[in-house]
């Protein structure tokens, strides 16, 4: 069995998606293990999931660090001695620095609840009901220096109902977003994702759009 990847998580909130990458891990869909959880919210429901766990948590509020750097680099002290494969950002509610995106770039991945490039920012599954979307859904990407704008590996569609309100639609994206999390980072740690460069290849080839899953089936 090849070395297992090492994974450093960050969170803000409820951490589903941290949880969902711990299941994969114990079902063996996913050959890594979690370093460290980080939390910049110390009331993060997601540290529980890793407390339960014996993983490691941090809490780095970041209302103590006078500027974006300052905190950052808290993390960074953290992170850099795990030499961590991937960080992973799940839920993770802050704006990172050019600095921290600069040292984990082509290592930093983030899962995001919109289609982009549709839908950067905040409030994705209100603008979807409100622009009469037929579709909408959930993007993994690698960051870059432009929020929610790096390339994207795999996205996940769903329908968006007569009857959704924000609620139900985000509920409903976020049970996809616990499929294709586990998956994108799996094809990072076996290398079917990389980059040539600046350039993404899927199973070496350049991926000129993004992976889709739909109807639980991945398409190409
Ligand atoms: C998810 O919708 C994710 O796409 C977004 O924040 C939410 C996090 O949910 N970035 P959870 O904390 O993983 O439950």
């Amino acid at each position: 069995m090849e070395k297992k990847a090492s994974l450093v998580v960050l969170i803000s909130g409820s951490g589903s998606n941290l949880l969902a990458i711990i299941d994969a891990i114990k079902n063996k869909q996913l050959n890594a293990e979690i370093k460290t959880v980080i939390s910049n919210q110390v009331t993060a429901k997601g540290l529980d999931h890793a407390i339960r766990e014996n993983i490691t948590t941090h809490v780095v509020d970041h209302k103590q660090y006078p500027t974006r750097e300052m905190f950052d680099q808290a993390m960074i002290k953290i992170i850099d001695p795990l030499k961590p494969d991937l960080v992973v950002l799940a839920g993770f509610m802050r704006i990172l620095s050019k600095n921290f995106i600069e040292k984990y770039q082509h290592r930093l991945i983030n899962i995001h609840p919109s289609l982009l490039p549709k839908y950067k920012g905040l409030n994705t599954h209100q603008l979807a009901i409100d622009n009469n979307d037929e579709v909408h859904g959930a993007s993994v990407h690698y960051v870059n220096f432009e929020l929610d704008s790096g390339p994207v590996v795999i996205q996940a569609e769903v329908p968006v109902l007569a009857t959704d309100n924000a609620e139900a639609l985000a509920a409903r994206v976020l049970h996809e977003e616990h499929k294709i999390y586990p998956m994108a980072i799996q094809m990072h740690i076996n290398g079917r994702i990389r980059f040539d460069n600046d350039q993404l290849k899927f199973d070496n080839k350049t991926l000129t759009r993004p992976l889709l899953w739909k109807n639980n089936k991945l398409t190409r």
